[in-house]
């Protein structure tokens, strides 16, 4: 006990033990068990990195990305036809614009829909079940903080009659949220509060659950990682396989176009001539604004959260570190005198890994068009833009 108090003192985290001899044996043994998993230097120095991941400047330039053709489409289903697809589904994320209580794939949407977007996604395999009489495997990635409750979704609701045993949940790992002055919340007397570690974690995930071992082993190719959230994700249409194949690709993305220069999107470009997402925090008016010959932006092409990879890929994701980004969310937490207070504005800081900073580590990235109103319909916010009612007008129209 005298070294744990001595590591919190060193990192200004004393207060972890504030109520600590209020708590009943069961509840001292898991705040020690909690404190003895944190990395708390790697903390401290993403805290005092806060301020100056806005000020990194890079070089950019422009992607192109290609039209879709049958032939892709041919190739890609063939490669269904062997077996070789699997999906991967972040929803992992604590969908806190949202504001559902519970994880975000159970938000049961209305408007003569009524399916959760676990289910519509689910929707998408049995499309291809339809196509090709194969069930995808499908590998749903939750957090610590919202498995226990996605798994009785699933049980709760048949596993909507797809086969449960195509169907392997992972979890993510996560790293504790701090208040503006870099002190981890706590979310009760013994437990710190905790947030998933962002999309970039699906990597190392997939590896330390073994499921890249059971991919390998099944003769997975190709693997599609997209987000709970888009309910139009165009995991059924296999010409991004064929994409890939043809050309040679690694890692191929969806994506469309922005709607006008000002959109607060991330857009596909060099990155100090290595490929990823540019931020439209980095995006300066001009670069918004810059036209080729034809007149159509530049930097136009939007990362979708539809990407598809290599297994090849995954096993050397999985080594690598990303960095972590700070994003400040509105948490619960548990005040000096133990009262748990639900804040009006932004209080913690989370941090997360993107996905798309592992495409630095390849020369290239494919891209793919798609139509906006066929592939995109984000569910982010309880209302305005990307929201329930966003989306499902969107699905009502595509989907017959
Ligand atoms: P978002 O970045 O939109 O985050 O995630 P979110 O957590 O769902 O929602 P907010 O920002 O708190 O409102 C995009 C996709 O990536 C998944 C989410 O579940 C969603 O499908 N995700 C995000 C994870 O699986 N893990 C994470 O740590 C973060």
């Amino acid at each position: 006990m005298e070294k744990t108090k001595g590591v919190l003192k060193n990192y200004n985290q004393e207060h972890l033990l504030d109520f600590y001899n209020k708590l009943n044996n069961e509840e001292k043994a898991s705040l020690k068990k909690q404190i003895k998993s944190i990395d708390f230097q790697l903390i401290d120095n993403l805290f005092k990195k806060n301020n100056n991941i806005i000020k990194q400047q890079k070089e950019f330039k422009s992607m192109t990305s290609h039209e879709t053709t049958d032939e892709y489409f041919d190739l890609g289903l063939q490669s269904i036809f062997r077996k070789e697809f699997a999906l991967v589904t972040m929803a992992g994320g604590q969908g806190t614009r949202l504001g559902h209580n519970g994880p975000k794939g159970t938000y049961i949407l209305g408007y003569g829909i009524n399916k959760s977007l676990f289910e519509l996604q689910c929707d998408k395999l049995k499309n291809i079940y339809k196509k090709t009489n194969i069930y995808i495997p499908w590998f749903i990635m939750t957090s610590i903080e919202n498995n226990d409750l996605t798994i009785k979704f699933f049980e709760k609701n048949d596993y909507f009659n797809y086969p449960k045993e195509k169907i392997t949940f992972f979890m993510q790992d996560q790293l504790p949220m701090l208040d503006i002055n870099g002190k981890i919340i706590m979310s009760s007397k013994s437990n710190m509060k905790m947030g998933a570690n962002g999309s970039g974690g699906v990597f190392s995930s997939l590896a330390k659950s073994n499921i890249l071992k059971k991919m390998l082993s099944d003769n997975i190719k190709w693997i599609f990682i997209g987000g709970i959230d888009n309910i139009l994700l165009p995991v059924d249409n296999p010409d991004l396989i064929g994409f890939a194949i043809k050309n040679n690709y690694k890692i191929v993305s969806k994506t469309i176009t922005k709607k006008d220069p000002n959109e607060k999107v991330g857009v596909f470009g060099y990155l100090d001539d290595k490929p990823g997402v540019i931020e439209y925090i980095f995006m300066s008016d001009e670069m918004n604004n810059l036209k080729d010959e034809k007149n159509n932006l530049i930097y136009k092409d939007i990362h979708t959260l539809s990407n598809l990879f290599h297994i090849s890929i995954l096993e050397e994701a999985a080594k690598k570190e990303l960095n972590y980004y700070p994003a400040l969310k509105k948490t619960e937490y548990l005040n000096k005198n133990g009262d748990l207070i639900i804040p009006e504005i932004e209080n913690a800081y989370k941090y997360e890994t993107f996905i798309f900073d592992i495409f630095s580590y390849v020369d290239k990235i494919g891209l793919l068009k798609g139509k906006r109103e066929e592939i995109f319909a984000p569910v982010k916010n309880k209302e305005g833009v990307d929201s329930p009612e966003t989306a499902a007008n969107l699905y009502n129209k595509i989907i017959k």
